[in-house]
């Protein structure tokens, strides 16, 4: 390569000419190098190498996908027992088999729906049942004691009045409304109570979901049956962060005091100037309003021997 190149400013080019010659010879002969190392890929993409998340990515498309692209599953193929152990590992129920085998023969799951509303919400509450309903689930409807009784009677009188609903009779409509105030301990009283209901009846359902009046589905029932019949019953759906710093400070360490407990008219919560002494226990979290809980985790909760809800209702 060298003598090419001394070839081509031969003998008779002036002197100065040749200054930028070994640079440019150098620079030529790194560009030549690295050219002919990315040809022959000696740089793989680096999250081939190292990032563990990814890699359970690729393998989980290619497992689910049957048929995936080939040269995806080549790069993936000296990982993949490691990244399937992984996988197997999260989810160590016997569901697995319905997550690895083709889904039409798994049987749809069955929800249950705890809808709240509060005065004036009677219509909306209706629209939201209307939107949601199937003949699988399992609904309950709870308008507040903030709402007139008139309005509930009006809500039951809709229900019983509906020949699907009471044909099926999968849709509670709770007679005693309790006092809700919203985020506050008598909220979480609310779902429990509904939660409790659903396992004292022995309703068939796997997972519980509970909506307010002002909610509406992005995605059909069927859709959302269909979706979810082939993931493993024991996963829980919960958007978390966990609290710290001066958020942990300003959230947890103010008592909370909830007037719906001993009041009979809604108002907002309110806090006193006392604080209260951080769990140690546990960990604190925050996260979205909107979960979908399994039963089994709801049976936990309200049957427990280490007296969970209490727990729930004082740092709620
Ligand atoms: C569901 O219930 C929890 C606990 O009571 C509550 O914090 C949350 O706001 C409720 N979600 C909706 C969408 O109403």
């Amino acid at each position: 390569m060298r003598k090419s190149c001394g070839l081509n400013s031969g003998p008779g080019r002036p002197f100065n000419d040749r200054r930028w010659l070994l640079p440019f010879l150098a620079s030529l002969l790194v560009s030549v190098t690295l050219f002919l190392a990315a040809a022959c890929g000696l740089f793989s993409p680096p999250y081939l190498a190292g990032d563990d998340a990814f890699l359970v990515d690729v393998v989980s498309f290619t497992d689910w996908d049957d048929g995936g692209a080939p040269s995806q599953r080549d790069s993936g193929q000296s990982v993949e027992p490691e990244a399937k152990d992984q996988l197997l590992d999260d989810n160590d129920n016997p569901d697995n088999a319905a997550v690895n085998s083709d889904d039409s023969d798994a049987e749809p799951p069955r929800l249950a729906y705890l809808l709240e509303g509060t005065k004036g919400d009677g219509l909306r509450m209706r629209r939201v049942l209307q939107a949601i309903y199937h003949p699988r689930n399992q609904y309950i409807l709870h308008l507040d004691l903030e709402a007139p009784p008139r309005e509930r009677i009006d809500l039951a009188m809709y229900v019983k009045g509906d020949p699907m609903f009471s044909q099926v009779g999968n849709v509670r409509v709770i007679a005693k409304g309790n006092l809700v105030t919203y985020k506050g301990p008598t909220m979480v009283a609310c779902t429990l109570h509904a939660v409790a209901i659903l396992l004292k009846e022995g309703l068939e359902w796997d997972w519980f979901i509970n909506l307010s009046a002002s909610d509406y589905p992005l995605m059909t029932q069927d859709d959302i049956l269909h979706v979810f019949s082939s993931l493993p019953r024991n996963l829980n759906f919960i958007e978390h962060m966990q609290i710290s710093g001066w958020k942990r400070i300003q959230r947890a360490k103010p008592i909370v005091l909830d007037p719906g407990l001993y009041l009979l008219k809604k108002f907002d919560l309110s806090t006193t100037p006392e604080r209260r002494e951080l769990p140690t226990s546990f960990k604190l979290y925050t996260g979205s309003a909107w979960i979908m809980l399994t039963k089994s985790f709801l049976e936990y909760c309200i049957w427990g021997w280490d007296n969970l809800p209490r727990t729930l209702l004082i740092w709620s």
